[in-house]
């Protein structure tokens, strides 16, 4: 019995010395109900991002200047990229001073920092391989188009890219866990950016093409079996159409075409990235997580980048591997829902790296923390801003800011939801707790000269339900009116609507809102360019 009781202490006292008692758990990704919260130094964490341009973050004193319009439009988060090239300049040797550097500024800044890995492919290309890699091509070999025309593209198919790749990589993920595990400065990482096989839709060179002879592996069979019934329904059909076979060569499998050729290619570029994304965690675990160039529905494969973590061929990256946590959107491209509807249709987290940095950024950010629940959104180009202060972004981010305790306890419980309005959709009711509320644009109301204008800005709101019939409403040119839910035959009103902040996580109100604010008790307003949270209490009378 002593010898046992020894020996515990003596493993409890190992565990203290290898891991301390104020050693914080590495940032990880946690399910909570039926939504995956982001964790960091312990919390809870919603990104509020902003990518900078690609070359921004290349020496601290282009950064100088982009410090301080961060701050202002209140991120908690810059996403910024690694190149492999000025971290590996030779090969084999390590140049970590300005990862470094970043990392202590965005401490300073009481930032976080999202590094993107520009290894192998950026944007389709290989742009960022070092020079050692670009000059070699015998040994890195490049994809070929169908007309035998080489690219500045590494092949997914070379074992001597993937490794090459792959100890950069790891290199770069065990040193950031060496600087910052204790710090937890960087919380995520972005493996490649925007895959995408480009100009033609599959790869010719000499080992694409004996690969896309060869029986398709059976680990991405036992995937498609395994997970028949939830496959993407696209995908599905392809299979479905060749008859659901489950030996053969690529064609044989899913038949002659372009999607044949796009459905191989995912399959080598997911196989690429997945084995570097494991090596990266085998160093630092941290999330992981890949981006996607979202292609035009006319527009056929080889003709956009093809093959990347699109909705269409999201089983495909997810059977290559298991060690991507997240396929997340950019967005250049009006079509938000209907995107992000497509990402989330497996029940998958959702994170927006990217969006163009226009004036509907900021509201559909809003709405994705909202609705999807997403755990963060980042618009690009985030120092391109003209005046940091004034911009929606940073009003958006404020309400983010300060609602974000709120949001995370009540996250995964049906408790939560968003609105995204302009002038051709105008109106979205939410049900919610007890009640039906009718969202509408600020506009619809007609009671300012905007509403006259051919095109509305867009607004948007978020709502949680905190206690029976108790809300907090957060946003920008809406106005609201409620009905109960139980029967149409009684009524709903307003017993209490407070607008109010967020002081160290403790609500409170700044004004009761009555009277002309809530137009004599019929509903709740935020105007066009107004930025608030209220919060609302309802009844119901006969
Ligand atoms: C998407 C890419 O991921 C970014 O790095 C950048 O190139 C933008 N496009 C440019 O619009």
């Amino acid at each position: 019995m002593i010898g046992f009781s020894k020996k515990i202490v003596s493993v409890f006292f190992l565990t203290v010395l290898q891991f301390g008692f104020s050693q914080e758990k590495t940032p990880r990704l946690q399910k909570k109900g039926n939504r995956t919260q982001l964790i960091v130094n312990n919390k809870p964490f919603i990104i509020r991002g902003g990518e900078l341009g690609n070359s921004s973050a290349t020496s601290m004193e282009s950064m100088e200047p982009i410090w301080s319009k961060v701050a202002d439009m209140n991120l908690n988060t810059v996403l910024t990229p690694v190149y492999w090239e000025l971290i590996e300049p030779q090969e084999g040797k390590f140049d970590f001073s300005l990862v470094d550097d970043l990392i202590l500024r965005a401490r300073k800044e009481n930032l976080k920092l999202v590094f993107l890995w520009f290894g192998s492919w950026k944007n389709s290309m290989s742009s960022h391989a070092p020079a050692w890699v670009k000059l070699n091509q015998k040994n890195y070999p490049r994809v070929k188009d169908d007309k035998n025309r080489s690219h500045e593209i590494l092949t997914p198919l070379s074992e001597n890219n993937l490794e090459a790749d792959l100890k950069a990589f790891q290199k770069l993920m065990s040193h950031v866990k060496d600087f910052d595990q204790k710090e937890q400065t960087v919380i995520m990482v972005q493996v490649e950016n925007e895959i995408g096989m480009l100009p033609t839709a599959r790869d010719y060179c000499v080992l694409a093409n004996e690969a896309f002879n060869k029986p398709v592996p059976d680990e991405f069979f036992k995937y498609m079996q395994k997970n028949k019934e939830k496959l993407v329904p696209e995908f599905l059909e392809i299979w479905k159409k060749n008859g659901f076979k489950t030996s053969g060569n690529w064609e044989q499998i899913f038949g002659k075409g372009l999607h044949t050729d796009e459905i191989f290619m995912a399959w080598y570029f997911a196989k690429f990235t997945n084995k570097i994304a494991k090596a990266g965690k085998d160093a630092y675990a941290l999330p992981l997580f890949v981006n996607a160039a979202l292609n035009a529905p006319e527009k056929k494969p080889g003709e956009y980048p093809s093959a990347g973590p699109l909705p269409h061929l999201m089983d495909i990256w997810k059977a290559a591997g298991t060690s991507i946590d997240l396929l997340s959107p950019d967005f250049y491209n009006p079509l938000f829902k209907h995107w992000n509807d497509l990402f989330t249709r497996q029940g998958d987290p959702l994170f927006i790296p990217e969006h163009r940095f226009d004036e509907s950024a900021p509201f559909k950010g809003l709405y994705a923390i909202g609705h999807y629940e997403a755990i963060g959104f980042s618009p690009f180009s985030i120092e391109s801003v003209a005046d940091a202060k004034k911009e929606p972004l940073g009003k958006i981010y404020n309400l983010v800011k300060q609602l974000s305790p709120v949001i995370e306890a009540n996250k995964g419980q049906e408790k939560i939801d968003g609105v995204l309005l302009d002038k051709i959709n105008q109106l979205q009711i939410i049900k919610l707790g007890n009640f039906e509320f009718t969202f509408k644009h600020d506009y619809t109301l007609n009671w300012s000269d905007g509403a006259k204008a051919d095109v509305w800005p867009i607004s948007s709101a978020m709502i949680i339900e905190i206690a029976p019939d108790e809300f907090y409403i957060a946003g920008s040119g809406i106005v609201v009116t409620f009905k109960p839910l139980k029967s149409m035959e009684i009524n709903a009103g307003i017993l209490k609507t407070d607008q109010g902040i967020f002081e160290n996580d403790v609500w409170k109100t700044i004004r009761h809102f009555n009277g002309d604010q809530t137009h004599q008790g019929r509903h709740l307003r935020i105007s066009v360019g107004d930025y608030e949270i209220q919060k609302i209490k309802l009844y119901t009378y006969e």
